[in-house]
């Protein structure tokens, strides 16, 4: 790829994509107002946070104002991994705890630590005998039985010794396939984890800044306070940035201790301003849960049509569709011919789930529904082609 512009990625050979997959350039690729931000801060000033700037604080001070007043510190991170990392040493330290809850298909980081807690995709490192992975229910599928309830995760780690700490979960549940869990599961979860003593990571790296469209945060929808937010990927539209948000008093237990070269620099929070200030501008949370309505009802009559389409799934501009299997093809290899369809039609979509067959879409916010005309048209005819022909 050679050039981004809004919802479009155009190739060296001049071929354009939608970019329905791409959550990065959460405001649209290379946005003109972040642009100049990142542009005049770099040639005015840029530090890193030894030395204080006007910039940092008050970004921090705008961004905490999108949390519960509970949650009212900030602290820079470059990456995802890298707020996660920091969450589990605030959760470890105000606990004494070491014991870890993740799900069982999720993916938080790149780390020694995080590729350890790593469930969607095989890693090197060892599940630590400190964690345990609990299923996320589906109302749309029914759970996997072989994984740990809450309350039998608890249970474990209370058995094997190990003090909890904390929940790390995606209230998206993005990388998991988007499951649909009953409602109250992750207030249950969250309350129990809280009821021995472990704290709440909502990890909102994936889903944050409105993507949902119900809320600036996904866990909202699940009534959920949490003790710490992880923030990341559209934070800063393709700059590298992310944070931690927590309450004070984790951070004053856990003492002057962290400090990030790159994170927090003047053109950091210039950039992560500049984003906000668009999502507020061109109301694009509105605008996700409309176009995201539209893009369900448009999939959903689909799904009519054609039999090998199964459940919906997602919320706002998060959102996916179901491969089911044909009996000749399992759901994964229908999945994946369908992802190389689109592309060949100009259109980028993902996969994810445990099996593999669902796609993935997180399309700039800018998205509109002319953009879903094109998804869905595309889809019609990649699904007209016949399935698994070739
Ligand atoms: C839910 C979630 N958390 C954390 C991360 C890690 O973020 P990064 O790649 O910026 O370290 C990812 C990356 O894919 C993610 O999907």
């Amino acid at each position: 790829l050679v050039h981004g512009e809004d919802v479009w990625v155009t190739d060296s050979a001049g071929q354009r994509y939608l970019d329905v997959y791409n959550n990065v350039p959460h405001v649209g690729h290379c946005h003109p107002r972040v642009v100049e931000a990142l542009h005049k801060q770099a040639g005015r000033l840029n530090t890193h946070s030894r030395y204080l700037g006007e910039e940092a604080i008050a970004y921090a001070e705008r961004l905490a104002g999108y949390f519960a007043s509970s949650l009212d510190n900030v602290a820079f991170c470059c990456t995802g991994t890298e707020a996660n990392e920091l969450a589990l040493r605030l959760a470890r330290t105000a606990t004494g705890g070491t014991g870890i809850i993740v799900s069982s298909w999720s993916y938080h980081g790149n780390s020694a630590g995080l590729a350890a807690l790593t469930t969607a995709i095989a890693t090197p490192e060892a599940f630590p005998d400190h964690a345990r992975a609990i299923a996320i229910p589906d109302m749309l599928s029914g759970a996997r039985a072989e994984h740990l309830s809450a309350a039998d995760a608890l249970a474990s780690l209370d058995a094997a010794g190990v003090k909890p700490a904390a929940l790390l979960i995606d209230a998206s549940f993005s990388n998991e396939g988007m499951p649909v869990p009953p409602d109250g599961f992750l207030a249950d979860l969250a309350q129990r984890v809280r009821d021995a003593d472990g704290l709440v990571i909502a990890d909102e790296v994936q889903s944050g800044f409105g993507r949902t469209g119900d809320a600036m945060w996904s866990y909202a929808a699940h009534g959920i306070t949490p003790d710490i937010v992880t923030l990341g990927k559209p934070m800063g539209n393709g700059y590298p940035l992310a944070a931690a948000v927590c309450r004070s008093d984790l951070i004053e237990r856990f003492g002057p201790a962290y400090f990030n070269t790159f994170a927090g620099s003047g053109v950091a929070a210039a950039v992560g301003n500049a984003v906000l200030d668009v999502i507020e501008e061109q109301a694009l949370v509105q605008s996700a849960s409309d176009v995201g309505a539209y893009a369900r009802a448009e999939l959903e009559s689909l799904t009519k049509r054609h039999k090998v389409l199964g459940a919906v799934r997602g919320r706002g501009l998060h959102f996916g569709i179901e491969i089911s299997g044909d009996g000749t093809a399992p759901a994964s290899t229908l999945a994946r011919i369908l992802v190389e369809r689109l592309r060949r039609s100009g259109i980028l979509v993902g996969r994810i789930g445990p099996e593999g067959n669902i796609l993935k879409m997180r399309p700039p916010m800018t998205f509109a529904r002319s953009h879903v005309d094109m998804l869905v048209h595309a889809l019609e005819r990649g699904l007209q082609e016949g399935l698994p022909s070739e």
